[in-house]
C-alpha cells in the first residue's frame, strides 16, 4: 500500500523520538521512500546516523546545510512528498506549525508543503491538556491536519496518563488508512457514540459503567482518516476525544437520545459503540440522599433504547450497533441486529481478557443479516475500527450508497 510513496518523517525533541526509528523502519519495510527531518533537539535523543541507516536516505537537520546546488532542499522535499508525518510531535513543534513559524528545517518544510500532514503528539499530560496546546491542536484540525492520538500509560516523566506517542504500528495503520483507504468515506457524514452514560441518583451520585470511550474514539479517528465528516456524541469517558471531530458531550441516556436523534436525519453512517444505561432512577433526588436504615432500595425504570429508536426511524442510514455480551454471543448479537434493524452488529465478549471495556484492545465478531461476517482475533481498538469501517465502506460501495 505504501510502495513508492514519498513520506517525510519529522522527528522532534521528546523522549519518544526513539520510537521514530521503529516507525521509520516499518515505513521502509512497507515500501515507502522515507526522508527524515530532525529538529536539533531530536538529535539529543536519537542519532541521525540511526535514521539515515534505517531510511537509507540523508537526514536533514539544518535548513542551510544545502548539499545539492541544483535544488533548495526544503522546497524540493516539500514538493515531492505525498505525506508529512510528525512523530513524535512535541508541544513546541505543534505550536510552530499552528503559528506558521519557519525557523528550522522541519517547520520551514512544513510551511512549503501542500501535501497532507499527520501529527502524532507526545508530551506530558498537563502539557497536552494545556489550553494553548488544545487551541493549537484545534486550529490544526480545522486546517485539515490529521492526528494519531497519544496513548494512555506510563509517561517518561513518571505520570501514568495520556500523552505517550501512539505505537509505531498504529501510526503506520493511520498512514495506510490515509493512502489505501483515504477518500473511501469522503463526503460521508458519520455519527459515532462513545463512552458510558451517567444516570444521576442525587447531586453527587450516579449509575454508570466501565466504558472509557476508546472504542468509539478509535472509530471516529479512523473515519476521519478515511475522509468522513465525523460527529461524536460522547458520554462519560476516561480519555480525550480525537482532534478534528465535532464533539457533543452528554451525560444521561436521555441526553444521548436527544443529541443523536437531533442529527440522525443528516447522517449517512451511524455507529453506536456507547455503553448506554438500560435503567435510570425513577426519581432523581434534588438533595444528597441521607443514610437511613441498613438497606436502600432504588427504584429504576427503563431508558429508551436509542439504537432501537434509530432502527425504527431509519431511512438511508447505514446503522451499526454494538453488543456487549458474556455468553451465547451469536444468539444475542443476531437478536439485537434484527430487533434494532441494524445493518451490522459488532459483538464483543466482554468476559474475555483483552476484549471490551477500558483496554486498548478488543476481540470482536461482526454480524450482518446473513449471520457472522467476520471474526477478528485480539486487535488494537484502532485496528478493529479500521476493519469495521472498511467493511462498512465496502457494503456502501456495493449497494450504491445506502448499504441496502
Ligand atoms: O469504551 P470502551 O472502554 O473502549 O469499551 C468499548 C465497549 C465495550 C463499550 C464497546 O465495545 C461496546 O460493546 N459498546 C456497546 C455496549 C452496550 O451497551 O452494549 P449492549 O449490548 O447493552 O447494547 C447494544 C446496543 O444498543 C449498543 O449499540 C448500545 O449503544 C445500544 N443501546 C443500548 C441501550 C440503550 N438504552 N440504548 C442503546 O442505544
Amino acid at each position: 500500500m505504501l510502495k513508492g510513496k514519498s513520506i517525510i518523517l519529522g522527528i522532534t525533541g521528546g523522549i519518544a523520538a526513539y520510537k521514530g526509528a521503529a516507525l521509520c523502519s516499518k515505513l521502509v519495510q512497507a515500501g515507502a521512500i522515507v526522508h527524515i527531518i530532525m529538529t536539533e533537539s531530536a538529535t539529543r535523543f536519537i542519532t541521525p546516523l540511526t535514521l539515515q541507516t534505517l531510511s537509507r536516505n540523508p537526514v536533514y537537520i539544518d535548513t542551510f546545510d544545502e548539499r545539492d546546488p541544483a535544488v533548495v532542499s526544503h522546497i524540493h522535499l516539500a514538493d515531492h512528498a505525498d505525506l508529512i508525518v510528525i512523530a513524535p510531535a512535541t508541544a513546541n513543534a505543534i505550536a510552530k506549525l499552528a503559528g506558521g513559524h519557519a525557523d528550522d528545517m522541519l517547520s520551514t518544510t512544513l510551511l512549503a508543503a501542500t501535501c497532507p500532514v499527520l501529527v502524532a503528539p507526545a508530551m506530558n499530560v498537563h502539557m497536552y491538556e494545556h489550553p494553548a496546546v488544545v487551541n493549537n491542536l484545534e486550529l490544526l484540525a480545522a486546517r485539515g491536519v490529521m492526528f494519531v492520538e497519544p496513548g494512555t500509560g506510563q509517561l517518561a516523566c513518571g505520570y501514568v496518563a495520556k500523552g505517550r506517542l501512539a505505537e509505531p504500528e498504529d501510526i503506520v495503520l493511520a498512514i495506510e488508512s490515509w493512502f489505501g483507504r483515504g477518500g473511501k468515506l469522503k463526503g460521508k457524514r458519520v455519527l459515532v457514540t462513545a463512552g458510558g452514560t451517567m444516570e444521576r441518583l442525587d447531586p453527587v451520585r450516579y449509575l454508570t459503567n466501565d466504558s472509557s470511550g476508546k472504542m468509539g474514539f478509535a472509530i471516529a479517528e479512523a473515519a476521519l482518516l478515511m475522509g468522513a465528516d465525523v460527529t461524536l456524541v460522547a458520554g462519560r469517558t476516561s480519555v480525550a476525544p480525537p482532534a478534528g471531530v465535532k464533539v457533543i458531550r452528554v451525560e444521561s441516556a436521555e441526553q444521548m437520545l436527544e443529541a443523536v436523534t437531533g442529527i440522525y436525519d443528516d447522517m449517512d453512517i451511524v455507529v453506536k459503540s456507547a455503553a448506554v444505561a438500560d435503567y435510570r432512577a425513577v426519581q432523581i433526588s434534588g438533595q444528597k440522599l441521607k443514610k437511613s436504615g441498613e438497606k436502600l432500595v432504588l427504584e429504576l425504570e427503563r431508558t429508551t433504547d436509542i439504537l432501537e429508536t434509530l432502527g425504527q426511524r431509519k431511512q438511508n442510514q447505514f446503522l451499526v450497533g454494538f453488543a456487549a455480551e458474556t455468553e451465547d454471543i451469536d444468539h444475542y448479537a443476531m437478536d439485537k441486529l434484527r430487533r434494532k434493524h441494524c445493518d451490522l452488529i459488532v459483538a464483543n465478549d466482554v468476559s474475555l481478557d483483552g476484549a471490551g471495556f477500558n483496554g486498548d484492545t478488543n476481540i470482536v465478531q461482526i454480524f450482518g443479516s446473513e449471520g457472522l461476517v467476520e471474526a477478528m482475533p485480539l486487535l488494537s481498538k484502532r485496528e478493529v475500527a479500521v476493519h469495521l469501517l472498511e467493511l462498512i465502506a465496502g457494503r456502501l460501495a456495493y449497494s450504491g450508497g445506502n448499504g441496502k
